[in-house]
C-alpha cells in the first residue's frame, strides 16, 4: 500500500516536474492529509490522538526551495480544522495560512487544498493544527525545505537527517484542556514529555511504568547526522541533550547559524533547531537523548522528562545509569539567556538563495515604526478567563479578516491595536494593526507574565537583535546586535524580561502574531498585523478558487463545488488540452 502511494507522488511529482520544466516553472509536490483520532498510549494511559493519515506524529514533508506544495487536507476529527504551515511564508498568499483570523475553519467531513510556493526559503519547520487547542491532541508533523542543487550547505553534506518531535504531553485530551481553561483553570504539570508522540525509555523504573513504547534512533559508528528538533508542546520549556555527544548548532528556523558546539541546549515551545552530531563515541552502550522540564523543581518535575535512545550498529549493551545532568541553574536565570544570545548568524554562508545571508545590512536600516506588546498574566475580563497583548484579549471576528476585506464586510474588525501597552482595563477585543507596508519594525516583546514565552510571527523572519532582564526602555538600543543577529520566526521571551526584533514588512497580507503557548494563545494572547500595498491595484488580495466562505458570509459556501478541483489540476488539463490541439495540428 505504502509502496503504491510512493508510486502514485513519484509519477505525479514526475508529471509535474516534466511539465513545469517546459514552461520554467517551478516543481509541484501534492499530499494528502487525512486528520482524524485514533486510541494511542504514549504514556501507558489510553486517550484519544489526532493522527495525520494514520500517523502520529503527521508525515514528513519534504521539498526543496521554490516547489509549488499541494496538499489536500481532508478533516475526519468531529470539530473544526485550519492547519497552519509555521515558518512557511506563503510570500503574497496570506489565504494559506490557515489561520483563524484570516481563514475559515475547515468543517468535520469536508476538505480542503492547501496550495503554496516555499519561496525563497530553506530548512526544519512543522505544521499543527492552529484552533481548538488539538495540537495538544497531535496533528503536527515536521516540514523540510531542502537546499537547491545550485547553492551548497554551509557544513559537509550530513550522512542523513533525524526528525524529532519533542513536547509536554498531558495525557487529558485537547477537549478536556480546554475545557479546564475555560472554567478558569491552570492546567497543571504535564504528565510527561513525548519524543516523536512516544512516551521514555524506562530509565528508571520508579519513575517509568513498564510497557511504554520509545523512540530509538539507529545510527552508524564514525557518520555525521542532522538532527531536526521542533518543540510541538504546550508551555514547558525542555533542555534537550544527547549523552555523550556535542550538539553543533547549525540551523534555526531556516537560516544558517555560527556553528557552535553545545552539549545541552534549551528549546522553548514552538522553536526549532537544526544539530550536526557526530557519532564518535565508543558504544560501549546505547546513549540518552533527553528533553527534561526546564525552570522548574527538578524534584516535583522529573516525571516530564522525554527519554529516546541512541543505538549505534555496534552498541554493547543497553543504556542505563543516571540521565545526563541538565544544566545546574536553578538560581541563575542568566545562563540560559546567554545560551539564547551566543546563537548567531553565518554572514557568509548562502542560504535558500545564491547570495550570502549577510549581505541584507539590517543594522544599517532606520526603524519606521516601534511596537511594544506587553504580556500580562492571565486575567478575568468580563466573567471570562483571557490573557492579553497590550490590555487585548484578541477575540476572532465572525468573518475571516481576509474575507471581510475582499468581499467588503464592515465592522468585522478593528485597526486600533496600540503600538504600546494600554493602561487601564483589559478588554476583549477584534482590534488588530495598522502596519505599513515595506516599513522597518522594530518589535519589543515585554514579558509582564510568570511564565516564560515564545513569541511567533507568520509572514516573515525576524533579526533578534536583543533580549534582556528588566523594563526595556529606548536607551536600550544600544546594545542591540547590528551584525550578526539571527534571523528567525520564533523567539524567547523570559519572564520579567524583553525581546527586540526587527522586521522588513514587505509580505502583503494580515498575519498572526502570538504567543506559541498553547494555553495563552488560546485564552486571546494574539493579534494580527495588516499591510497593504497600495502601490498594487490588482489582485493582491483576490481569494483563491477554493476559498472557504463563513461568518456574514457563510451563504456562498457551497460543500463540493465544481470549481474546488485545485489550480494544480486545472493546469494540467489545461496543458494537457493544449499538447493534445498542438499534436492534433501537426498531422
Ligand atoms: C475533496 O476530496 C474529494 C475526494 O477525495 C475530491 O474529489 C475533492 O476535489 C476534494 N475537495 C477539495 C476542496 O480539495
Ligand atoms: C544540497 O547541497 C549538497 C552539497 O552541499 C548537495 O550534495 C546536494 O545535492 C544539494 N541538494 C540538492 C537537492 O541539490
Ligand atoms: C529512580 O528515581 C527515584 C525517584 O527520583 C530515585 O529515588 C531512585 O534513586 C532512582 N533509581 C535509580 C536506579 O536511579
Ligand atoms: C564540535 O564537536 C564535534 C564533534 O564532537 C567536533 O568534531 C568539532 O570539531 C566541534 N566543533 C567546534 C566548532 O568546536
Ligand atoms: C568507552 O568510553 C567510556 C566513556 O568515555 C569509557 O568509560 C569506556 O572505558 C570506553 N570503553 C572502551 C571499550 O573503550
Ligand atoms: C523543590 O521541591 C522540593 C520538594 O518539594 C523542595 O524540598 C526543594 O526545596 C525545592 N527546590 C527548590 C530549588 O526550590
Ligand atoms: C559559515 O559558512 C561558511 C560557508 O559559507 C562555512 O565554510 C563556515 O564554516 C561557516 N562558519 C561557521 C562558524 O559556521
Ligand atoms: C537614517 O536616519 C538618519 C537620521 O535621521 C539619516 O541621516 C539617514 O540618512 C537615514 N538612513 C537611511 C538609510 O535612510
Ligand atoms: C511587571 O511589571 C511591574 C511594573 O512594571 C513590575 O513591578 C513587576 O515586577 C513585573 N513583573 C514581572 C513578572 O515581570
Amino acid at each position: 500500500m505504502a509502496a503504491f502511494l510512493k508510486l502514485f507522488l513519484l509519477y505525479f511529482v514526475s508529471i509535474c516536474f516534466i511539465i513545469s520544466r517546459c514552461f520554467g516553472g517551478d516543481p509541484y509536490v501534492n499530499f494528502q492529509f487525512v486528520y482524524s483520532y485514533k486510541t494511542l498510549s504514549p504514556l501507558g494511559v489510553p486517550q484519544q490522538v489526532i493522527v495525520v493519515n494514520d500517523q502520529f506524529p503527521g508525515p514528513l514533508v519534504e521539498v526543496v526551495t521554490n516547489y509549488n506544495v499541494v496538499v489536500d487536507v481532508k478533516n475526519k476529527l468531529d470539530e473544526n480544522l485550519l492547519v497552519n504551515w509555521n515558518g512557511i511564508q506563503m510570500r503574497d498568499d496570506p489565504w494559506q495560512d490557515g489561520v483563524h483570523g484570516t481563514n475559515c475553519a475547515i468543517p468535520p467531513k469536508a476538505n480542503f487544498t492547501y496550495q503554496f510556493q516555499v519561496k525563497d526559503q530553506i530548512g526544519s519547520f512543522f505544521y499543527h493544527p492552529s484552533i481548538n487547542f488539538q495540537r495538544a491532541s497531535g496533528g503536527f508533523g515536521p516540514f523540510i525545505i531542502g537546499n537547491r542543487s545550485i547553492i551548497p550547505l554551509p557544513f559537509p553534506k550530513p550522512d542523513a537527517d533525524i526528525v524529532l518531535m519533542i513536547g509536554d504531553w498531558y495525557t487529558r485530551d485537547h477537549k478536556a484542556l480546554r475545557a479546564d481553561l475555560s472554567a478558569g483553570k491552570d492546567l497543571g504539570m504535564p504528565d510527561g514529555v513525548l519524543i516523536n508522540g512516544k512516551g521514555p525509555y524506562q530509565y528508571n523504573t520508579t519513575l517509568v511504568p513498564d510497557g511504554i513504547e520509545y523512540e530509538s534512533i539507529q545510527v552508524e559508528p564514525g557518520k555525521t547526522y542532522r538532527f531536526r528538533v521542533h518543540h510541538i508542546g504546550i508551555s514547558t520549556s525542555l533542555n534537550f541533550r544527547i549523552q555523550d555527544h556535542n550538539l553543533n548548532l547549525v540551523e534555526t528556523e531556516g537560516y544558517y547559524t555560527s556553528q557552535t558546539n553545545y552539549s545541552n541546549f534549551d528549546i522553548h515551545v514552538g522553536q526549532s533547531y537544526s544539530f550536526l552530531v557526530t557519532m564518535d563515541q565508543n558504544a560501549s552502550s546505547d546513549y540518552y537523548i533527553v528533553a527534561s522540564a526546564r525552570f522548574q523543581n527538578e524534584s516535583q518535575w522529573q516525571q516530564v522528562t522525554g527519554v529516546a535512545i541512541l543505538h549505534y550498529s555496534n552498541s554493547q549493551g543497553k543504556a542505563a545509569g543516571p540521565l545526563p545532568d541538565p544544566p545546574n541553574d536553578f538560581y541563575d536565570k542568566t545562563w540560559s539567556m546567554n545560551q539564547a544570545r551566543s546563537v548567531r548568524q553565518n554572514g557568509s554562508a548562502s542560504g535558500a538563495r545564491p547570495n550570502p545571508q549577510g549581505s541584507f545590512h539590517y543594522g544599517n536600516i532606520n526603524v519606521t515604526q516601534t511596537y511594544i506588546f506587553q504580556t500580562l498574566p492571565p486575567t478575568t475580563i468580563r466573567g471570562k478567563r483571557g490573557a492579553t497583548l497590550n490590555g487585548i484579549s484578541f477575540v476572532n471576528p465572525a468573518t475571516p479578516i481576509l474575507l471581510a476585506d475582499w468581499k467588503n464586510v464592515k465592522g468585522d474588525y478593528k485597526l486600533d491595536f496600540p503600538s504600546k501597552p494600554l493602561t487601564g482595563h483589559p478588554r476583549l477585543d477584534s482590534s488588530i494593526i495598522d502596519g505599513t507596508f515595506k516599513g522597518f519594525a522594530e518589535i519589543v516583546f515585554q514579558n509582564n507574565d510568570t511564565v516564560m514565552q515564545t513569541f511567533h510571527l507568520d509572514g516573515f523572519s525576524f533579526y533578534v537583535v536583543g533580549m534582556d532582564y528588566g523594563v526595556w526602555t529606548e536607551d536600550r538600543r544600544g546594545s542591540y546586535n547590528k551584525w550578526d543577529a539571527i534571523y528567525r520566526c520564533t523567539v524567547q521571551v523570559f519572564p520579567g524580561a524583553w525581546t527586540a526584533v526587527l522586521v522588513y514588512l514587505d509580505n502583503p497580507g494580515t498575519w498572526n502574531i502570538r504567543t506559541e503557548n498553547l494555553d495563552r494563545w488560546y485564552l486571546g494572547q494574539e493579534t494580527y498585523i495588516k499591510l497593504v500595498n497600495h502601490e498594487d491595484k490588482g489582485t493582491q488580495f483576490a481569494a483563491p478558487d477554493n476559498v472557504r466562505f463563513c461568518g456574514a458570509l457563510a451563504n456562498l459556501q457551497k460543500e463540493n463545488r465544481a470549481s474546488s478541483i485545485n489550480r494544480n489540476m486545472k493546469l494540467l488539463v489545461i496543458l494537457l488540452s493544449v499538447v493534445f490541439i498542438a499534436l492534433v495540428d501537426l498531422h
